[in-house]
Parts: structure tokens; C-alpha cells; sequence
């Protein structure tokens, strides 16, 4: 068969009065008047009540529920296990391209009749602005849903190379034997839905874990999913406490595979857990994960000052510097850091900061009261470090919602506390190197934090550029040239990265789908 095309959805631009522009601040009012809304767990295509009922917050107004919603407890996991089980034989034999139609089909739902929906409510919930919303919930949800299954035609199509004479050999790229644990965080929507619907596509049956923070977004493409046909029990929708969860799962002989995305600690841990379980288990599980980044723009002495700035401002403080792929190190030259220092002040101190449903703030709040405590934490050290000069922000409120200054802080030591430690907020440090002393700029760029998500060198000079980019091999998995380090396209950039960064198993691309499947190799002789 052959699939319809498949492009990047296509962003509109939100612009003062446009029609998109109302229609969305219109579902926000909506949802904002109607909550809380409830979320059940869903259990074989069925909305359970547990009786032991959590609440999601709105971030940028902290004493508005968005959402109470029911938390699972061990019962429910068994129950979500077993149902996926059981719908499994059914839906892996299901032909792959009605597989692929249900995901094509809610890509073409989400982008036509509840792309509003699912952007309000990551707007409120997750503390998103108009355009980072639309980037993630719509237009990255929808990428994600398309082209991994363009993707998948690439696993399915990869058959041996050679066949001897009276003999046909071929790959079936079975699902993985048991079922698969999604685990999701809260800053991209389209996360979620990939942790969930990758591994589902590829025929196994999944057990969906969202973060708290993100429940009722990700609750919106569950229900997104259920009216483009997902049969019952294929993904079960399970919120509540990540650690009793997992207990449950890492316990049943027939996890396979854990898909992941959050915070390296997390990670370590859970791989540890799944290690020390292995005899359990009926197979080696896949574990995949993409976890923290502590990432960095490299000037050359020759780059172009004002793109290198404007590029360090939206990497480093769209979406509050919640990506896990956000700028946190930058290094420059010192011939350019007068320029630079001065632009980028004076771009970072005309940031609004607030309230995402007043489109002219730049920035909303961060997630919580633990982000906002962890992230001030780093704020205090870098007042008081002595190698540390604070040029830019600094300054915090959470009386009404988590909100925190774009910060910018000026070191002297290049292995200073927030030089090295990811702070997952809107804190950028700025080490300012002897021009000619490239080469050690590059080896601060790759060596000072034990993570490998994203990067970017800043060059006009083509040679620098080469070989910066020769130098970097593994500091970071998506690397950038005169770009910022945040933004992957999905069908464009594959993303990921190495080192305490994760499994770099590269998500949107056939490369993660491979790690769903369990191929079985068939020689047959005529
Ligand atoms: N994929 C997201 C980015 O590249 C995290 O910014």
C-alpha cells in the first residue's frame, strides 16, 4: 500500500485578530470557566473511578484547579497489565495498515477539531503560550502521530540484503513479547503521545503513565486516540503515583520494555529497578530513554553577534527554559562579549513575564512550587557565588503564579555550580573565553557537563564551524550550526542525545520504532 503524504502540520500564526486567534482564546476562556474537569482512568476502553482523586493546578494561577483526576492504585495497574495482554494478539495481527490509519486519523482530528482543545488545555495546565503551545500539542503531536508512521513502512520494508539460489530469506518485525511501560513528563504534550503511540503502532499494547503535571492534556489526546478507533485495552490510561506504579509494573513477567522521558535521576533509578528484577522477567526489556541536557551555544570569535543573541534568547527562554533540550551554557569570545552582552541584556531585560492567556507575555510560569524552589535555589547560589555576577532577571514572585525572571548570569569559573548542573529554568550562565583559545572553548563545551542533548556553534568562518563540529562528536546528539540548540522538527531533526542524556534511540525516527520490535529472521528453502 501507499500512504497518503505526509508533511509537517503547518502553524498559524495566532496573529492579533486572526480567526485561529480567537477560536483558541475562546476554548481557553471555556476550559478556564469549566474546571475543574475530572479525568478517569481508562481500563480496557473504560472510565474507572478509583475514589482516590488528585488535583492539576493552573501554574500561571496556582490556587485554580485545572483538573482533579483519579490516581491508580495496584489493582488498577494489575488490571491495566492484564488487559493489554489480552488485547494484544488481536491488535498485532490487525493488518499494519489499519494500525496506521487509527494514528493517521487522530493526527487529522487533533489538527482539525481539537486542536484548540488540546492547546488550552497545555496552555493552562502546562503554563504554555499561544506559540509554544501550538508548536507542541498541535503541530509536533500531530508531526509525531504522521511520520512515525511513514517510519514504520521503513522498519517493515528492511529485509535482508541477499537470498542464495532456492532459498528466500525474510524479517518479520514482530512486537516485542509482553507489554510495554510509557512513562511521560510534563513539558511536551507531543512527548506523551509519542511515548504512548510509538511502541503502539508497532503492534504492542502499552501502559500509559502521564506526568501529573500534564494529565489533562495528555488526557485530550487519549480521547483524541479513542474516537479515531484505538481498539480497547491497547493503551491503558493510567495517572497517579509514579513510584507504586512502577513497583507494580517492574513486577509482572511480562514487561518488555520501559519507553521514558524526564529526568536522568529518575531514569538511573528505574534502570537499576528493572536491573535487579531481570530473573523476573521473560525477556531482556528495551529500555528507552531520553532524560536531561545541560546544553550549550559556542561562539566563534566570527559569528554574527546579533543572530547568535536573538538565537540564545528563544533557546534559552521559550517555555521558561523547560526543554530538555534548552540553552543553559553559553560560551564567547571575548572580542564579541562587549556586543554580545550588551544586546543580549537588553533583549533579556524586555521579556514580559506572566500570565500565558495575555498573549503579549513572552513567558509564563514554571511548572510548580518544587521547579520554582529548585530553580530560585540555583537564582541564590549564583547571587552569593563570588565567581558569579548576576547581569541579567534574578528576581521572582509566586503569589499568584510560578513566575521567575528571565535570569543571565556572568562566571568566572567555567565550572561553576550552574555551569554544570541542569536547572530546568530560565537561567542561562555566559563564560566569556580568550578569543584566541578556541580549542579550549570546545573542550569546555564538551567536557563540563556529563550530559549530550543539544548544541550550537555560532561561526561565519566555515573552517571554525567544520571544526567545532569534528571536535563535538558526543556533547551533543542534535547538534546545531548557527542555529539554537531547541526547536527540533520532528521529520526533520531526529531527537536525542548520548551520555547522561539518555539511550539516543532518536525520537521521530525509524530508529526508535526499531527498538518496539522483535524481528524474527525466516530462511526458507524452495
Ligand atoms: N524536541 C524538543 C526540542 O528540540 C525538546 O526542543
Amino acid at each position: 500500500h501507499k500512504l497518503p503524504e505526509i508533511t509537517n502540520e503547518p502553524n498559524p500564526t495566532y496573529a492579533p485578530n486572526s480567526p485561529e486567534r480567537e477560536k483558541l482564546m475562546q476554548a481557553v476562556e471555556e476550559l478556564r470557566s469549566q474546571s475543574p474537569q475530572h479525568v478517569p482512568l481508562i481500563i480496557n476502553g473504560k472510565e474507572v473511578k478509583t475514589g482516590n482523586v488528585e488535583r492539576q493546578f493552573m501554574p500561571s494561577e496556582h490556587s485554580k484547579v485545572l483538573c482533579t483526576y483519579e490516581n491508580a492504585g495496584p489493582e488498577h495497574v494489575e488490571e491495566a497489565i492484564e488487559g493489554a495482554l489480552a488485547a494484544k494478539s488481536s491488535w498485532e495481527n490487525l493488518p499494519i495498515y489499519d494500525r496506521q490509519a487509527i494514528f493517521l486519523r487522530a493526527a487529522d482530528l487533533l489538527s482539525q477539531k481539537y486542536r484548540y482543545k488540546a492547546m488550552a488545555a497545555t496552555m493552562l495546565g502546562q503554563g504554555k503560550n499561544i506559540w509554544q503551545a501550538e508548536i507542541d500539542a498541535a503541530a509536533e503531536t500531530c508531526d509525531f502521530l504522521r511520520y512515525n508512521v511513514k517510519f514504520s513502512e521503513e522498519v517493515y520494508s528492511s529485509q535482508p540484503a541477499a537470498n542464495s539460489r532456492g532459498i528466500w530469506n525474510r524479517v518479520e518485525h514482530r512486537p516485542l513479547e509482553g507489554f510495554v511501560y510509557a512513562v511521560s513528563p510534563f513539558n511536551f504534550t507531543a512527548i506523551g503521545a509519542n511515548l504512548a503511540t510509538a511502541p503502539a503502532l508497532m503492534g504492542n499494547t502499552v501502559v500509559w503513565k502521564p506526568a501529573p503535571a500534564a494529565t489533562l492534556s495528555n488526557y485530550v489526546i487519549y480521547q483524541i486516540l479513542q474516537e479515531a478507533g484505538l481498539p480497547d485495552g491497547v493503551i491503558q490510561f493510567i495517572p497517579g503515583p509514579a513510584a507504586e506504579i512502577t513497583r507494580k509494573i517492574f513486577d509482572h513477567p511480562e514487561f518488555s520494555s520501559l519507553h521514558f522521558t524526564g529526568s536522568t535521576k529518575v531514569f538511573k533509578d528505574l534502570w537499576k529497578e528493572i536491573s535487579n528484577n531481570l530473573d523476573k522477567y521473560r525477556g531482556y526489556p528495551r529500555i528507552v530513554g531520553e532524560t536531561g541536557g545541560k546544553n550549550f551555544h559556542l561562539l566563534h570569535k566570527s559569528a554574527d553577534v546579533t543572530n547568535a543573541v536573538n538565537q540564545s534568547v528563544r533557546a534559552a527562554f521559550e517555555f521558561q527554559g523547560q526543554k530538555c533540550s534548552a540553552l543553559s551554557r553559553l560560551y564567547v569570545p571575548d572580542n564579541l562579549w562587549p556586543q554580545f552582552k550588551k544586546e543580549f541584556v537588553e533583549k533579556v531585560n524586555s521579556i514580559k513575564v506572566g500570565n500565558i492567556t495575555d498573549p503579549s507575555n513572552f513567558m509564563g510560569p514554571v511548572i510548580n512550587k518544587l521547579a520554582f524552589d529548585k530553580i530560585t535555589g540555583y537564582i541564590e547560589h549564583a547571587r552569593n557565588a563570588p565567581e558569579c555576577e548576576i547581569i541579567a532577571g534574578g528576581k521572582y514572585d509566586e503569589s499568584t503564579g510560578y513566575f521567575i525572571q528571565p535570569t543571565v548570569v556572568e562566571t568566572k569559573d567555567p565550572f561553576t555550580k550552574t555551569m554544570k548542573e541542569e536547572i530546568f529554568g530560565p537561567v542561562v550562565t555566559a563564560y566569556v573565553y580568550p578569543a584566541e583559545d578556541f580549542d579550549g572553548a570546545i573542550e569546555l563545551a564538551n567536557s563540563t557537563a556529563s550530559y549530550g542533548l543539544t548544541g550550537a556553534i555560532f561561526s561565519q568562518d566555515r573552517n571554525a564551524a567544520v571544526y567545532a563540529t569534528s571536535k563535538l562528536t558526543h556533547a551533543a546528539g542534535n547538534f546545531y550550526v548557527n542555529d539554537k540548540c531547541t526547536g527540533a522538527v520532528v521529520g526533520q531533526q531526529s531527537f536525542g542525545g548520548a551520555r547522561a542524556s539518555g539511550t539516543n534511540d532518536k525520537g521521530g525516527s525509524a530508529n526508535l520504532l526499531h527498538r518496539f520490535v522483535s524481528p524474527r529472521s525466516i530462511k526458507e528453502n524452495f
